[in-house]
């Protein structure tokens, strides 16, 4: 997990006046956050298991089927935790690549994958210039989703670069309400962000219409006419120490970012304190919802559903 760098970007100053933050702006604020905090996201995503023992990257690499599919695009790479699973479970049978904004994050991803021949490019979602059309059969995309706004332009792209019967699955995050004491951990986290900048909260990260599982719906059966849309949702536990839960699920959190040295160790000592009253055994648990998004193009019918 990275240092608290107390961000301050063209976005937090948005923030700070009220107004909203362009789309450049989070571009701007997403690179600052990355650059330095590169590679934060594996920290605690890693550890997060569903009720199988399956981590989220394990849930997006098991959309691949070898059968179908030769080639996988990892959209918003990061540090390449997806790629390198993808390699070694897929091998030589599928041909990879990924992409990312971030040259900090890709820098780690390449040091990962020195040993594979994976393409790896810098560049946005919203444009993929570098990417045939029709090319790749199945694009993979975790946790990253929710940052990228506009939205528009990535489902239009990812719809470009699939091959006719191409799968687009994604990791999200999921409806709060599933997981039992997230909402505490994203209120303590938010309250402290809030003491810095009052309108963090109000003001979010990302396009609004891929933020719940019902306008994602909408949104993508919108965009990808004739496909088969569904949308899983399950719950992800961390189990740890409350010190180790408190450092690890604030990383997962981009308003732990803005926060101040100061109002860093406050949320820390807050969190702690939080996970030390359900310590059982030594340790506390830290659920997280997420939704598998899903789409399987060229199915020849429009047909969506929001799975239970
Ligand atoms: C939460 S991290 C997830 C990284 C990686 N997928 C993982 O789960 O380990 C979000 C990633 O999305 C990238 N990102 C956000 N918006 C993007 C965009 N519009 N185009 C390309 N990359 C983007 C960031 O640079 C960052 O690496």
């Amino acid at each position: 997990m990275g240092k608290p760098m107390n961000i301050v970007s063209a976005w937090t100053r948005q923030v700070e006046r009220g107004q909203q933050p362009s789309g450049a702006d989070l571009q701007d604020h997403l690179a600052a956050v990355h650059h330095d905090n590169a590679g934060f996201t594996e920290a605690c995503a890693w550890d997060c298991r569903d009720a199988d023992g399956k981590n989220s990257y394990q849930l997006l690499a098991d959309m691949i089927d070898l059968r179908r599919h030769c080639s996988a695009l990892d959209l918003a790479c990061g540090s390449g935790v997806l790629l390198n699973l993808c390699h070694q479970r897929f091998e030589t049978g599928l041909a990879l690549a990924g992409v990312d904004m971030s040259d900090a994050e890709l820098q780690l991803a390449r040091q990962r994958l020195s040993h594979t021949n994976i393409k790896l490019h810098q560049g946005m979602a919203q444009d993929l210039h570098f990417i045939a059309d029709a090319s790749v059969d199945i694009v993979l995309c975790h946790w990253a989703l929710t940052l990228m706004d506009p939205v528009a332009p990535v489902f239009a792209t990812v719809k470009r670069v699939l091959t006719d019967h191409g799968v687009f699955a994604a990791i999200i995050d999921g409806n709060p309400e599933t997981a039992p004491g997230y909402n505490e951990v994203h209120d303590i986290i938010y309250k402290c962000a809030q003491r810095e900048y009052p309108n963090y909260g109000a003001i979010e990260l990302g396009d609004p219409r891929v933020r719940t599982a019902a306008a994602l719906h909408e949104f993508t059966a919108e965009t990808f006419a004739e496909a088969d849309v569904t949308i899983t949702p399950t719950v992800l536990s961390f189990n740890a120490a409350p010190e180790i839960l408190a450092r690890e699920a604030a990383g997962f959190f981009y308003a732990s970012f803005v926060l101040s040295a100061a109002g860093h160790r406050q949320m820390l000592a807050e969190l702690e304190r939080h996970f030390s009253t359900q310590r059982q055994d030594g340790e506390s648990c830290f659920i997280m919802p997420v939704n598998r998004l899903v789409v399987r193009l060229g199915q020849g019918i429009v047909h969506t559903r929001l799975a239970h």
